[in-house]
């Protein structure tokens, strides 16, 4: 019926008001019928643009076709106010429909986007320390709490202060087990540069920072100088070329073996509890003097070097004792580096290798476990 609005009345073979009318009646129900059908934001624009579209909507169409071209002042005018009527009619049913299409949309938008609080949130995993930082933390907890201070230094460093300044001149065989990483700097003659500057090398322990200390300060000193250290070393179960030590240095005027003994025990029995004994054997460094190996009384069989089931402690292959780390009376050829009077000052040195400590107190069998990053394996250490 709404083809009937691209005709004119006479077209539609209207010629009275009865008939008009009756057109109008057609109409405003064909209106009606579409309207139910209209749900939605898409169908109620082409729905309004069929009914008041300017060009060829159906209200626009009858103004055009029917009213301009009534054939008579009494068709014309009866046109007009049924145009009237039709008009408000499909305006305010489009309106309510607009509403209703919008108040859907809205709807369907809520329930698409609707937050269920009762949802578990995600959850970040939250990390750890790693085991080589949580012994770290440990070591300095205790040495802090005898009043030393922590210190860090390069771990790029010159043969001067890795070897020369700890009393290991040029071709000294303590050398030979230190093997490391040396860097030639730019300029150094190698490549045909007239100055030679000195190489550089990644250190081997963390003794170079004993010297740079006491150059930088005078007696009394009390430091540990936790880091990362570097040597050519084959990888296996105990070694590996970049590893971790703590570095710990007393100086004044007035310290003994005593000190020195009494320090480490008291070390020993915080870190591993304190039924834990400690001892030490003669060793050699070219930087102490005397110098010592320290060892703490097994921890796994408390000692005895005996195993719970009969036979020997595997860990300290029945000996009842772990070694654990070099140490000794700082040598006086050392204090000469420095400009420290040798005659009156005294102090001890140890060098606490942190990976194989970290090894013991967990029984963890492989130092390379350290360094894979093993989510298994690092979550065993909250
Ligand atoms: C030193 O490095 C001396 N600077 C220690 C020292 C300091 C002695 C002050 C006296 C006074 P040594 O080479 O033994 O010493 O190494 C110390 C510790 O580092 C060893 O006991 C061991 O625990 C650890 N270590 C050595 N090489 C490796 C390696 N390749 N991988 C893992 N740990 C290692």
């Amino acid at each position: 019926m709404k083809a009937q609005t691209n005709q004119t009345l006479a077209e539609n073979g209207v010629q009275t008001a009865e008939q008009l009318a009756q057109l109008f009646s057609g109409l405003r129900e064909e209106f009606d019928r579409a309207a139910a059908g209209v749900s939605d934001e898409a169908s109620w624009k082409a729905f309004r643009d069929e009914w008041m579209g300017r060009k060829s909507g159906a209200i626009a169409n009858i103004t055009d076709n029917w009213l301009k071209k009534a054939p008579t002042a009494e068709l014309k005018r009866a046109c007009g106010q049924a145009l009237n009527e039709l008009r408000a009619h499909v305006e305010a049913v489009l309106e309510e429909k607009r509403r209703a299409a919008e108040s859907a949309a809205e709807t369907a938008a809520l329930a698409r986007e609707k937050v269920d609080l009762s949802l578990p949130g995600v959850m970040r995993p939250v990390g750890t320390r790693h085991p080589i930082r949580q012994t770290f933390d440990e070591v300095e907890r205790i040495f802090l709490s005898l009043g030393y201070q922590v210190v860090v230094g390069p771990e790029i460093e010159t043969p001067y202060y890795n070897f020369e300044a700890l009393n290991i001149p040029e071709h000294h065989p303590a050398r030979d087990n230190m093997d490391t990483f040396y860097m030639a700097p730019p300029g150094d003659g190698a490549e045909g540069g007239a100055q030679k500057i000195e190489p550089r090398l990644l250190r081997t322990h963390t003794s170079p920072m004993q010297i740079r200390t006491m150059e930088m300060r005078k007696p009394p000193v009390r430091i540990i100088v936790p880091g990362k250290v570097y040597r050519r070393d084959n990888p296996d179960a105990t070694h590996s070329f970049i590893f971790h030590q703590v570095e710990g240095l007393a100086v004044d005027t007035d310290l003994t073996f005593c000190d020195f003994a009494g320090t480490i025990d008291y070390f020993i029995r915080e870190f591993f509890g304190p039924g834990t004994k400690s001892r030490f054997r003669p060793s050699f460094f070219p930087f102490t003097e005397p110098s010592v190996e320290f060892d703490a009384s097994c921890i796994f069989c408390g000692g005895s070097g005996a195993a719970a089931h009969g036979g020997n402690c595997s860990k300290c292959k029945g000996s009842g004792w772990i070694e654990l780390f070099g140490a000794g009376m700082v040598d006086p050829a050392v204090y000469g580096y420095v400009n420290y009077d040798a005659a009156r000052v005294s102090g001890f040195a140890f060098g606490i290798g942190i990976d194989r400590l970290t090894m013991l107190k967990y029984g963890i069998e492989d130092i390379q476990l350290f360094f894979q990053n093993d989510a298994r394996f690092l979550r065993q250490f909250p």
